[in-house]
């Protein structure tokens, strides 16, 4: 298989939530370019504009009107979230700082995924989360007025920290989360770029209150979780090579890159920039011979979209790749660590399931058989990679799934084979 192109991968999903929630929240007008045009972000658009906020149809070039930092106001009805967990779990914090009462709600695979995590600190800063089963979605918050915070996480999870940070910039108190290992930190770099004082360090985050907030002129860089796919196609293939340009290449993002590099694959990250306090650059992949590798939980964070996709590569590498520490994937838009054993062994992959992983064993028959999505993108596309290598025959389910995070995928693929 020839691969060969430049792919312009689209705008980072979790920085284009931000970039609407943030700049609904400025004193002024934001600019932002190259947002993701996807259903993920149409969920953030429609949640803002529930709660008063002037956000425009999704396109390639927005304006944004904030209504300043307290702006927001009380919605006429759900909040539907659709499939978006960073929606939910974001703009819960938001909700609860500004002191107004929404009832949350999402799509079934929403409405299984654990919520008593951003519950907690919202409790302890003053707010009340009601569920109506368990701990997911239904789930009303009742702002008031919030106390300042210090936090523990559990899990490494941006969404949680996130939502801390956004419910003490809202309500004016200063918050400190500490996490077991970092996780992404693009909520950080934007509210900096915006005129707050934040910081992180190591694995502790810390927000200061501030009357408001500067609005942002912004060209989002494309999403590294998105490039990752045409990455994998790159390794995979005989001959070829691909490049995907202005990409963000934020250290907490890039583990899966590095994990790569360690299998033997010939991938090259050059930084050519910032933007908005991002780092921004160049990613180069070329064919190469593969052998597995072991991912260790302090990996994890950094590559925790991408594990899907990994365990897929690992599939064609020499030996064996073992997943550990990475249980947060059960918790997904699909529980990812049964969704990809399963798929693998359905078109004739060696692979094991365990609480916290996988063990993938790797080889060269051609992959034949079904693959249930279960109306993840992740698990769409990473299989969709498989599919698309010489002497496969894979049928994927549901693959309009990838509208969430990349509705481009399929053209985009198609159009890096060449042969
Ligand atoms: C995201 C954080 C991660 C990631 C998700 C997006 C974000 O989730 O898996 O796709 O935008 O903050 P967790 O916070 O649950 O780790």
């Amino acid at each position: 298989m020839i691969v060969g192109g430049i792919v312009q991968v689209p705008g980072d999903k979790s920085i284009s939530h931000r970039a609407l929630i943030l700049a609904a929240l400025a004193s002024g007008t934001s600019e932002i370019h190259h947002i993701l045009q996807s259903a993920d972000i149409a969920s953030t658009a429609h949640v803002l504009r529930t709660l008063g906020a002037s956000v425009p149809p999704l396109g390639p070039w927005m304006t944004i009107d904030g209504r300043g930092r307290r702006g927001l106001t009380a919605p006429k009805g759900d909040l539907d979230c659709g499939n978006s967990g960073t929606t939910a779990r974001l703009l819960a914090g938001v909700v609860a700082g500004h002191g107004l009462t929404a009832r949350f709600t999402g799509d079934a695979s929403l409405s299984r995924r654990p919520m008593r995590r951003v519950a907690e600190p919202l409790v302890a800063m003053g707010a009340k989360v009601t569920f109506e089963e368990g701990d997911h979605l239904p789930m009303t918050v009742q702002g008031g007025t919030l106390r300042p915070l210090s936090w523990v996480t559990e899990v490494a999870s941006a969404q949680v920290k996130s939502c801390a940070l956004l419910a003490g910039l809202v309500a004016g108190v200063p918050v400190v989360v500490r996490e077991p290992l970092r996780s992404r930190d693009h909520t950080e770099r934007m509210l900096h770029a915006m005129g707050v004082e934040v910081d992180r360090v190591g694995e502790v985050s810390r927000l200061e209150p501030v009357d408001q907030l500067k609005p942002i002129a912004f060209h989002i860089p494309g999403d590294p979780s998105s490039a990752a796919f045409m990455a994998a196609l790159a390794v995979l293939a005989t001959s070829g090579a691909i490049s995907i340009p202005h990409v963000c290449l934020n250290e907490t993002r890039t583990g899966f890159f590095r994990a790569l590099q360690r299998m033997g694959a010939r991938i090259e990250l050059h930084i050519d920039g910032q933007e908005g306090g991002e780092d921004v650059g160049t990613i180069f992949a070329w064919p190469s011979e593969l052998h597995g590798t072991d991912v260790a939980g302090e990996e994890a964070p950094s590559m925790i979209d991408e594990l899907p996709l990994l365990a897929c590569v690992a599939a064609r590498a020499k030996g064996t790749t073992v997943i550990a520490g990475a249980a947060e994937l059960r918790v997904k838009e699909s529980d990812r660590i049964k969704a990809v054993v399963e798929n693998l062994r359905a078109i004739g992959v060696v692979a094991e399931e365990r609480p916290d992983g996988m063990v993938v064993t790797g080889g060269d028959a051609p992959l034949k058989g079904a693959v249930k999505t279960h109306g993840d993108h992740r698990i769409a596309m990473a299989f969709g990679v498989l599919g698309a290598l010489p002497g496969s025959a894979i049928a994927i389910d549901d693959p309009g799934c990838v509208a969430v995070s990349y509705p481009g995928f399929w053209d985009d693929l198609d159009a890096a084979v060449t042969t």
